[in-house]
């Protein structure tokens, strides 16, 4: 798609004009000359050069990881209407996620929460007869049982993902979740291992990632550092992972618990931890810091994800941002101690959290997903991407029907939501090659609020092919971008782009498809590649040489 407005813009409708004969196709010229000049009349032209050869750290994949937890309708009719079910389902899961799901290559899922996991007890969600009990964090509704530890195993078996534990430090005890972890990894010749057989998997699982603890400084268990520093070096030295295959390789990453904002008491939280871990003692370790944070601006009185206007896009925005500098500050204190980077910073909860919908449970954090929640997934991403050498995974909250979730159910109805293509557009960016990216990103001004007006990453995949996503922040002006590829010549990009008639534009299960990705391509000119971008837009193209 190449639109040159530059050059001889009113030549195009006169020449249409000298050809139409009736006052219909007169019309018709009119319109579209009118959506021309309102789509890209007023766009912006930027210079964006790709050093395609200068390679920087691997993207990894784990940064697309997702979240889900026992909370509102998370996991019971997002993921789990039981084998009986008339909604499609592979032994009782449903079958339109787990395809939606495979379609966006979750990486990882962190799993049994949240809050929830620091009053879980793995015992009550195995076997034939599962225990009823309560769940007080989250509307103190029925918990069920029914879907425990071998329905989140299959769930991620049937979409092709990893497991992100996180074992229960609040109100469990280190020989419960050793107990856990023994169940899941260890062969058949213990116990554990043979009751895990008997209840339906022979195999060991696999458990790449475990999680010690949640929030640990609030629902976790109001913590000191000190306090939950003592807790670390005895989960990590006692929940072992018995699994033969992950003993040399592949060996499970434990995670702490670290900050969840910037204020002292979390920078004194990051440095009590790493601090410790700088000199630990060969009877303890850690490989990842966990980081939570969430775009509010008011907890009290949080915006709403729908019905919004110019005004709660910038202000969304514009808070969404600070994700970058808070990243900054955590990991410069992980630097003072960890120069090599060996600790991964894990931001393993982040994403919007607006008010509930109205006439729903409040406990439930249901909310609806606009083109604002694309934007905004975008600029999280590639703050993540850029700082791919620390940031190694991260969990936008939540994956169904809970805070920015990218796909709502409602019984047998599904929906995706326009994050959920965000995810999807950037598929390609898992495990590719940071390369870095320069422009000049200018600025979009709505009010007091003044925000960069462009992002941009680029990276190689696997296969050496060049990609390249461009966020237009404005979501009034389209933008011109002037694509300068170092180290290759660019013939042509293809690709999608993401972008929606208003800032509060969503999917909706009566109209599922009014924020989906269309094609975008353009061939290069004189050597030269131009890209047109609507406004308020996630663009993500391929740079064919
Ligand atoms: O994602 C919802 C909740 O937010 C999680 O349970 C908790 O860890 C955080 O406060």
């Amino acid at each position: 798609m190449r639109f040159n407005i530059n050059r001889k813009p009113l030549l195009f409708p006169f020449l249409l004009l000298k050809d139409s004969y009736s006052m219909g196709k007169i019309l018709f010229v009119l319109v579209v000359i009118c959506i021309f000049f309102v789509t890209f009349g007023s766009a912006q032209r930027i210079e964006l050069t790709v050093n395609a050869s200068k390679p920087g750290a691997t993207i990894n994949r784990n940064i697309f990881g997702q979240f889900a937890e026992h909370l509102g309708y998370g996991v019971y009719e997002g993921i789990w209407v039981g084998p009986n079910s008339k909604i499609p389902n592979t032994r009782g899961i449903r079958n339109d996620v787990v395809n939606a799901l495979k379609a966006i290559k979750v990486p990882n899922v962190r799993y049994p929460g949240g809050c929830f996991a620091d009053e879980y007890h793995w015992r009550k969600g195995i076997g034939a007869k599962r225990a009823v009990t309560l769940n007080p964090n989250w509307g103190g509704v029925i918990e069920p049982n029914t879907f425990g530890t071998h329905e989140f195993m299959d769930f991620l078996d049937q979409i092709g993902s990893e497991a992100f534990l996180s074992v229960n430090v609040g109100s469990g005890t280190p020989q419960e979740a050793a107990e856990w972890l023994e169940y899941l990894t260890a062969d058949e010749k213990t116990d554990l291992g043979k009751e895990r057989a008997i209840n339906g998997h022979s195999a060991a699982y696999k458990i790449p990632y475990l999680g010690i603890g949640n929030e640990s400084w609030d629902c976790g268990g109001n913590m000191s550092a000190e306090y939950y520093l003592s807790q670390l070096k005895i989960y990590s030295r006692f929940v072992r992972n018995y699994n033969p295959a992950q003993q040399q390789n592949d060996r499970m990453l434990r995670i702490a618990v670290g900050p969840g904002g910037g204020e002292p008491r979390f920078t004194e939280w990051t440095d009590t931890i790493m601090k410790a871990w700088q000199n630990h003692t060969w009877s303890w370790d850690m490989e990842g810091l966990s980081l939570h944070n969430y775009t509010v601006i008011n907890w009290e009185k949080k915006h709403s994800s729908i019905n919004f206007g110019e005004t709660e896009y910038a202000q969304i925005l514009k808070k969404t941002l600070e994700m970058e500098s808070l990243i900054d500050k955590h990991a410069a204190i992980m630097d003072k101690y960890d120069p090599q980077k060996k600790i991964a910073l894990v931001v393993d909860e982040w994403g919007a959290w607006y008010a509930p919908l109205p006439g729903t449970n409040s406990g439930f954090l249901i909310q609806q997903n606009s083109q604002r929640d694309a934007i905004l997934a975008a600029l999280n991403i590639n703050i993540f991407a850029r700082r791919a050498d620390r940031v190694r995974m991260a969990n936008i909250a939540q994956m169904i029907n809970v805070l920015q979730a990218m796909i709502l159910t409602d019984k047998e109805k599904m929906v995706l939501t326009p994050t959920y293509y965000v995810f999807k557009m950037y598929v390609p960016f898992q495990d590719a090659t940071f390369v870095p990216v320069t422009f000049d990103a200018g600025t979009y001004t709505h009010g007091d609020i003044t925000l960069p007006r462009v992002d941009a990453v680029a990276a190689r995949d696997k296969n050496g092919k060049l990609w390249v996503e461009i966020t237009n922040v404005d979501p009034n002006k389209a933008l011109e971008i002037d694509l300068k590829t170092v180290g290759m010549t660019a013939k042509s990009a293809v690709g999608e782009t993401l972008t929606a008639p208003k800032v509060d534009s969503i999917n909706t299960f009566e109209k599922p498809g009014s924020v989906v990705p269309k094609a975008i391509s353009a061939k290069a000119q004189n050597g030269k590649l131009t890209l047109n971008l609507e406004p308020k837009s996630v663009t993500v193209v391929a740079i064919e040489q």
